[in-house]
């Protein structure tokens, strides 16, 4: 009875298939001339590599494994990004609006169906004012309407626990998103607020859900678990950038975001994308082993479509 590995043997006397059996060692030369009907195993053959034709026979003869896969499945299945800077000429994000439609159509082939934009607000850098960035949302929702993007978008802000930021929450004039008002919060990157339990409790008691942008990002940590153990505790969720998975934040970031997948803590995965140029360095999450690990995070995105 014929086998696979006959038939493939037999396929043309140019192919030079050795088996040297105490090895287990296949080596293939010369590439069949393509001028005859296809055969299932010729067309297995024509579609191998001739870079990988060596990895594959031995996967089908050996291991009974079909062949890899060459393309990550490209599926953002969270829905819901939550942390972008996709609004022009209010933060170091986006500059201009072809570059704003550049990322929205990127990430609705993604499968993002909703866009929550979060321009950056400090007194010191971006002291954006509520009123601005809601006209801001009427332009994006006009722009996403004009090019019949399958997506909806709205503006809320990533806000620094600045004073300026008590000023604000005071004064109610904070951008928040979902039912629950969410509101997303940064730290300084090397030192905390003095009192940063403080402000998460001053937030919660003003009617809001805090949530910590980024906060493997951060570099200020003694214990970065018991840290964040303790705020996660005190109800402030966690959002977790992806790119840091793919390393564009350095070697510390992607640690402290891998340890953030092994304790369960991810609460909201967003892409804090600020230019298109970002889009290829988001896109090697998908082929990242992290990748499958974000679909065992108790992510809250999807519920806020
Ligand atoms: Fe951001």
């Amino acid at each position: 009875m014929n086998t696979e590995f006959d038939e493939l043997v037999s396929l043309s006397e140019k192919d030079e298939v050795r088996l040297h059996t105490g090895a287990q060692i296949f080596a293939k030369t010369t590439p069949e001339p393509d001028h005859t009907s296809d055969s299932p195993v010729r067309t297995t053959i024509k579609s191998m590599s001739s870079t990988s034709i060596w990895q594959r026979l031995k996967n089908r003869f050996f291991t009974g494994a079909e062949p890899e896969t060459q393309e990550p499945v490209k599926d953002c299945f969270w829905k819901v990004d939550i942390h972008s800077h996709l609004l022009p000429g209010v933060d170091d994000g986006v500059s201009s609006w072809e570059e704003t439609l550049a990322c929205l159509q990127q990430f609705s082939e993604w499968g993002i169906s909703k866009v929550i934009t979060t321009p950056h607000v400090s007194r010191d850098w971006f002291p954006n004012k509520y009123q601005q960035l809601l006209e801001g949302q009427e332009q994006l929702q006009a722009l996403v309407r004009e090019h019949n993007l399958p997506l909806t978008i709205e503006v809320a802000a990533e806000y620094l626990l600045d004073d300026f930021f008590l000023d604000l929450l005071n004064s109610r004039e904070v951008l928040t998103f979902g039912a629950e008002k969410y509101i997303l919060v940064e730290t300084a990157w090397s030192s905390a607020p003095l009192h940063l339990s403080d402000l998460i409790f001053r937030i919660q008691s003003a009617g809001y859900t805090p949530i910590l942008a980024h906060p493997e990002r951060y570099k200020y940590y003694k214990n970065f678990e018991a840290e964040l153990s303790h705020h996660r505790d005190a109800g402030c969720l966690l959002q977790l950038n992806a790119m840091s998975l793919s390393g564009k934040y350095g070697e510390q970031a992607r640690r402290q975001g891998k340890i953030l997948l092994q304790k369960g803590w991810v609460d909201f995965i967003g892409s804090d994308l600020h230019r298109p140029g970002d889009l290829p360095r988001f896109e090697k999450i998908f082929s990242l082993p992290e990748f499958k690990e974000l679909a065992k995070q108790p992510l809250r995105n999807s519920k806020l479509l």
